[in-house]
């Protein structure tokens, strides 16, 4: 049974490990493995959107949900990450800092329902939902996630501008509308 006050304690305890890459990434292995348990607890997916479950200093907890087909520009967290997928699909494409192009991709991670990736505290990646579903995943933070200041980069010129949480937030809203109207459209 998931329990998100039990899973915050757990991280914890993992960030105090020596190996806190493998300690975190397994608790979250853990949350994923059974997400019909995961999804009696925080809900299954119905819209798009960052729901925070946990958020202080040093951890931050979001169920975090794309609609179908959104993406997110390549950014950074500044903080170590764990993402852990329990419904859909969700395709990771990493990237470095380049002196020369702004940023350098370095390859593809795809992560499907049960699939868990830890992220290093330098780690720059670009998020896209391939579905035409909702996607839903744990995602972990090692710091407060909101508060944190962090970059964002252009898709084409890979220029780096400051992250806008808000813009972002509002990247979900406009995807449920785009659900909506796509019902409303299927319906007439
Ligand atoms: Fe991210």
């Amino acid at each position: 049974m998931f329990e998100i006050e039990q899973f915050c304690a757990d991280c914890r305890q993992a960030m105090k490990e020596t190996d806190q890459e493998r300690a975190v990434r397994d608790v979250v292995t853990r949350a994923v493995a059974d997400p019909a348990a995961l999804m009696r607890d925080i809900g299954e997916p119905d819209r798009a959107g960052v729901f925070t479950l946990h958020r202080s200093d040093d951890l931050t907890v979001l169920n975090l949900i794309w609609g179908p087909e959104m993406t997110l520009l390549p950014h950074d967290h500044r903080m170590w990450a764990v993402i852990g997928i329990y419904t859909g699909r969700e395709e990771n494409t990493f990237y470095r800092r380049s002196e020369e192009d702004g940023l350098t991709k370095l390859g593809l991670k795809i992560m499907d329902a049960k699939d868990c990736s830890y992220l290093g505290e330098t780690a720059i990646h670009k998020v896209y939902n391939p579905l035409t579903k909702l996607t839903g995943g744990l995602h972990v933070y090692g710091g407060d996630f909101f508060g944190t200041p962090r970059s964002e980069w252009d898709p084409e010129s890979f220029e780096e501008m400051a992250y806008d949480v808000d813009k972002n937030v509002g990247l979900f809203e406009l995807s449920n509308k785009r659900m909506e109207e796509l019902k409303r459209g299927a319906a007439d």
